[in-house]
């Protein structure tokens, strides 16, 4: 079990918090025409992720096992059918492929935290930073390299058992990130162009919001919160039992928002100040943070803190999507969880490489060119689209209907540890009609 509650927060917190805040975030919002974007995903964090996390991590806390077999017990608890032990395998699927290209960009951190060592950063302009960028991407090497570094820290990790690491690295780390990231904001007001990001990101202007932005806000308030792919659930599976849910949901979910809306008022004054199109996409934050560092007094040691303590955040989170895999192989296989961890990783990493191939050999090849929704997509954007758009929301979904029209009510009310009678009936509601309703709402404007 994990110590207290305090400690609960920071691991989920840990599995929430990382490179879904501070490198994707800020590069949908921009690729998504920013404010009107930014008010959609702050509805579904409210509406839908909150209601969901309360619910993904009761049912875990309830089973106090492996996903895929906490999803088999409860059923027989609660008489429901035993198919409900898909999802947790749609989990353990969606979180693999997540963790497949994951891996890839943490390892442009690490490679980045040598750059930013080696001092490369000073004084460089959008020009040289473009290049560095470029050069790592173009280079299957190279990102091979840092990729399998990063799973081998991971699968290090796993291998050792989470909890006590986990708790300590969150504990000092997090608070040093996100310190940093108010320095990282500080600096950012005082270029010219901060009052430009500030109404990019905060004025909705909703002629730029497609119905693929929506979509694409619902997914990543999916992604960043970590849920439906049952890696909160397996965290909750060791949350001690006198603690409520509900706050602890919402405490983890406003952190997880903050941090995020922090490094969009870091990044996007930075991309106007340089010339940098907000939609530049997936290298956003590797083209403009470095040359606020080569600017700024002490850069260097600033710019190797930062691409540590963000490698540090995309472990944490990476941690989270292995956890429940390799729970299952402990579980219901007996396998070592040693073994089990080399398995995983071994599997993931080979995964990992239609990432690698996707930023240089294979930047061209669209490998499922003949479904419409796939068509200009690399590997990387199949998966990042299957698992943050359709894997999640759809995992989520059967999680809140499953907490709200299948668990025994008490049981249900128990968990959550709500206290006041019409609180409760509130959020109940929310998670039995409403949240379901909007995702399918979603989904459906964008199959039609
Ligand atoms: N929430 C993590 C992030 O924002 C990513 C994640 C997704 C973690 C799904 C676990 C499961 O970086």
């Amino acid at each position: 079990m994990w110590s207290s509650r305090l400690a609960f927060i920071l691991a989920a917190t840990g599995s929430a918090v990382g490179l879904g805040n501070i490198w994707k975030f800020p590069y949908i919002t921009g690729e998504n025409g920013g404010g009107a974007f930014v008010v959609v995903y702050l509805l579904c964090i409210a509406m839908i992720g909150i209601p969901i996390m309360i619910a993904e991590v009761s049912l875990g806390r309830r089973g106090r096992l492996s996903p895929i077999n906490t999803m088999k017990q409860l059923a027989r608890a609660d008489g429901a059918s035993q198919n409900w032990k898909y999802l947790g395998w749609m989990g353990v699927i969606a979180a693999f492929l997540i963790l497949s290209f994951y891996s890839v960009i943490g390892g442009w951190s690490l490679s980045y935290i040598g750059h930013a060592f080696s001092g490369e950063f000073e004084g460089a302009g959008s020009d040289k930073i473009g290049a560095i960028f470029g050069a790592m991407l173009s280079s299957p090497e190279t990102l091979m390299i840092w990729h399998s570094v990063f799973l081998l820290i991971v699968v290090a990790i796993l291998s050792q058992g989470i909890r006590s690491g986990l708790e300590k690295a969150v504990n000092v780390l997090m608070p040093m990130l996100f310190l940093l990231l108010l320095v990282m904001v500080g600096y950012a007001m005082s270029t010219s162009q901060f009052s430009q990001a500030v109404d990019f990101l905060f004025t909705p202007d909703f002629s730029k919001l497609t119905t693929e932005g929506i979509l694409s806000a619902l997914g990543h308030a999916f992604f960043t919160l970590s849920l439906g792919s049952c890696a909160m659930m397996a965290y909750g599976s060791f949350l001690p039992s006198q603690v409520s849910v509900a706050r602890t949901a919402i405490t983890v979910s406003v952190i997880d928002t903050v941090v995020a809306l922090l490094a969009g008022l870091a990044i996007f004054p930075l991309a106007f100040a340089n010339g940098l199109e907000p939609s530049a996409g997936p290298g956003l934050i590797f083209q403009t943070l470095p040359i606020a560092f080569g600017q700024m007094p002490a850069g260097t040691f600033f710019a190797t803190l930062f691409f540590s303590l963000l490698l540090i955040a995309a472990i944490t989170s990476a941690i989270s999507m292995l956890e429940p895999l390799i729970e299952w192989l402990e579980e219901q296989r007996g396998i070592n969880r040693k073994v089990a961890a080399l398995i995983a990783g071994v599997l993931v990493w080979s995964v990992g490489l239609l990432t690698v191939f996707s930023f240089n050999n294979w930047a061209d090849l669209h490998p499922l060119s003949f479904v419409p929704v796939f068509a200009e997509k690399t590997f990387f954007d199949i998966f990042d689209y299957l698992t943050a758009n359709i894997m999640l929301p759809l995992g989520g979904l059967f999680i809140v209907v499953y907490f709200a029209w299948f668990m025994n009510p008490d049981a249900a009310r128990h968990e959550v540890g709500i206290k006041s009678d019409n609180v409760y009936r509130l959020t109940h509601f929310v998670m039995r009609y409403v949240s379901p309703a909007l995702v399918l709402i979603v989904f459906l404007y964008n199959l039609l």
